[in-house]
């Protein structure tokens, strides 16, 4: 059975797209075939991937338009395929309640193909995020120890309890993974933490992942952290990441 994965928090820059790649690749490296899709105007994904975005072949607008037979997944490597996005995609976030359900019936066939699809998302709260929350069986959310990131987190959990009501009864949340936690302790970082896991208990995954450059870097080179530097503290961090992930399952 294929399980697709919304990567999702309305808030920009706490790892979405960094962690979607990681996984992707990683769960690949494992033997497990998967589709990465990129549901972001900013093709953040997509640059990660490939070294020229121009010569992205698969567009995940093309099931916002309706034409699901034209999507063949671009093939990065034996078990990992994408769907890639661009600028383009913006015109389409607010054009109409179709969108909602577009990616969802796009992908009812190709989904087979994979044991996962995972879904990177952009930071807002518009129709392709809702389209992806409506495709999904499954929710992770990314976040940082950060102020604000509490308050986020409730506006986040409502929307996809809306979602639940509204359109898709079975989507569940995998968990909360705490990232860009700062090496060296602070207080702040601390103590939001600690709330965090208060509040949300069993949700919080028990792997972090620290701040570090090889997990900026990684990408740059099309690599994932565990490829680019497997003896970091950060390849541990996301093998112990994959490890949590699978279990959960
Ligand atoms: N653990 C980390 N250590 C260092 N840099 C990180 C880490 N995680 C993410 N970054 C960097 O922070 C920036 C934001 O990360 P990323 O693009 O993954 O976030 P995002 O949630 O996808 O952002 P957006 O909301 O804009 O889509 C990127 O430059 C990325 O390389
Ligand atoms: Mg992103």
């Amino acid at each position: 059975m294929s399980k697709i994965i919304s990567v999702i928090n309305q808030k920009g820059g706490v790892g979405k797209t960094t962690i979607t790649f990681n996984l992707a690749k990683g769960l690949a490296n494992k033997g497990y075939k998967v589709l990465a899709i990129d549901n972001d105007p900013q093709g953040n994904l997509t640059s990660a991937f490939l070294e020229d975005p121009r010569n992205m072949s698969a567009d995940v607008l093309d099931f916002y338009n309706n034409n699901y037979e034209k999507i063949k997944p671009q093939r990065i490597d034996n078990n990992l395929s994408i769907i890639g996005a661009n600028i383009h995609l913006s015109k389409i976030s607010d054009s109409g309640l179709d969108v909602i359900f577009n990616l969802r019936e796009g992908l009812e066939e190709l989904k087979a193909e994979f044991d996962f699809v995972i879904i990177d998302c952009l930071p807002s709260f518009g129709y392709l995020n809702m389209a992806s929350l409506n495709a999904s069986d499954l929710v992770l959310i990314p976040t940082k120890p950060a102020p604000f990131a509490l308050e986020g987190l409730k506006d986040l959990f409502e929307t996809i309890k809306k979602a639940r009501r509204r359109f898709n009864p079975k989507l569940e949340i995998l968990g909360i993974v705490l990232n860009l936690v700062e090496g060296r302790k602070t207080v702040i970082g601390e103590e939001i933490e600690s709330v965090l896991r208060e509040d949300y208990s069993e949700l919080v995954f028990k792997t972090k992942i620290n701040r570090g450059v090889v997990v900026e870097e990684s990408p740059v080179e099309s690599q994932s952290v565990i490829e680019y530097n497997p003896r970091s503290k950060h390849a541990k961090q996301f093998n112990q990441l994959l490890d949590e992930f699978l279990e959960r399952l």
